[in-house]
């Protein structure tokens, strides 16, 4: 399970003085007392017959594909991209299934084309991924690879590779998909895209890539299992939440994730949109960076020792995470141990320099802890939000932008 530890600063001392109303936030997150909270109960309720469906798809991708094209944006691509780089190991050695390649993440019409070019001579296969089904990114990039889908397999075959991961009922994409004839999967009504990679939206491309999707299941049901239980002192997820908080409260308005493990980085991405769209509204919220370390130290190790002093660090680890030989660095160290020894250092810099260290570790990089990280960092990022007094679960701010793409072009 998830451990979470952090210095007993000043700040921190008073974490039970709010305890009876993060308690309140949290039962009304179980009572479904706000919207858009589906995602509180999926590890316990989600659709079994639709992830027995999902297992199915995945096996005929990768026995019909070498590549999958997950066409989506924001929520409806970060978890997945986050999920197969923390299960992948370094250069794909770990991925028992197909290439998943991510398109319709942005506009760049010169990443469009070479992703084009590059699947054009692969067997693939198309998720196009869209909640409201409108968006322009993904609807970009899936009007030219289903072009190119059908040109190179012809309409009908074309139709079994393409499947749409939408609305249940209503929004272009589902429209489209009916009209087409392409199989469906459902983003449920009430779970919002950051909160969505335990559905279809992130099962679908992590089991084609050939990973373990009820692993991934029973890791969030681990973290269901202990971050709903109302006892603050035995809750890590309403403590971080809380924490979180204080340090907001004493100036702090920086929260700087950092990992040790080149692959996290998207992890870290996925954990900035979910703190960014739910927390920082109403002109208030705590800014999400990251960092990868040791890289990142020779680059922004000066700022963190002795910039401004805004921020606190939020060090994401796995604890033991060898399955093969180990590479010693000498007699007496493996190359991990200095990685370990620059942690430390950086640690104590860092917390001295004046930047509280916050440490969420895990014991592996697997399926199952990576489903109790997603759930243990949905259910603080809830948390804190409710806390400082905004809705987690909306996104005017994406709206107004989306709306203003819109406008432009008419
Ligand atoms: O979290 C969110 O709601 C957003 O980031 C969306 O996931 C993103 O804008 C993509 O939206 P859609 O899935 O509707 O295309």
């Amino acid at each position: 399970m998830i451990k979470l530890s952090f210095e007993k600063a000043n700040e921190v001392k008073n974490i039970f003085e709010c305890e009876s109303k993060v308690k309140g936030h949290l039962k009304d997150l179980l009572d479904g007392k706000i919207d858009m909270t589906g995602w509180v109960k999926h590890p316990i309720n989600y659709d079994k017959e639709e992830v027995g469906r999902i297992k199915e798809v995945a096996e005929e991708i990768k026995s019909n594909a070498e590549v999958l094209v997950s066409i989506g944006i924001g929520g409806s691509y970060l978890g997945a991209k986050a999920a197969i780089d923390y299960l992948s190991g370094y250069h794909g050695m770990k991925r028992k299934g197909v290439e998943v390649i991510f398109a319709g993440n942005g506009l760049s019409e010169k990443y469009l084309k070479e992703t084009l070019d590059y699947v054009e001579n692969k067997n693939f296969y198309i998720n196009v991924i869209s909640k409201s089904g409108g968006t322009l990114e993904p609807a970009v990039a899936f009007d030219k690879f289903k072009a190119l889908c059908e040109k190179k397999y012809g309409k009908d075959e074309a139709q079994k590779r393409i499947i749409a991961t939408t609305d249940k009922s209503k929004g272009i994409l589902k429209e489209e998909a009916d009209r087409e004839g392409y199989r469906t999967f459902v983003v449920p009504d009430d779970i919002g895209g950051r909160y969505s990679v335990l559905s279809a939206v992130g099962l679908l491309p992590i089991a084609a890539a050939g990973f373990d999707i009820d692993k991934l299941m029973l890791g969030a049901k681990n973290s269901y299992d202990a971050y709903t239980n109302v006892d603050l002192d035995a809750n890590d997820a309403m403590k971080y939440a809380v924490v979180r908080n204080l340090y907001y409260n004493n100036g702090k308005d920086i929260e700087v994730f950092s990992t040790l493990s080149p692959n996290m980085q998207y992890f870290a991405e996925w954990l900035k949109q979910l703190f960014g769209e739910s927390e920082c509204k109403g002109h208030k919220g705590i800014f999400p960076a990251s960092l990868n370390m040791t890289a990142d130290l020779h680059s922004m190790g000066q700022l963190m020792q002795d910039g401004k002093r805004n921020m606190f660090e939020t060090f994401i680890m796995i604890e033991d995470d060898f399955d093969s030989e180990r590479v010693r660095y000498s007699d007496k160290l493996f190359v991990d141990d200095l990685n370990d020894i620059a942690l430390r250092a950086t640690e104590k810099a860092h917390n001295d320099g004046g930047v509280p260290v916050i440490e969420i570790k895990v014991e592996k990089q697997n399926e199952e802890t990576l489903g109790e990280l997603f759930y243990f960092f949905m259910m603080s990022c809830g948390l804190s939000a409710l806390i400082l007094g905004v809705n987690p679960f909306n996104q005017p701010g994406v709206e107004e932008y989306k709306k203003n793409i819109k406008e432009l072009l008419k």
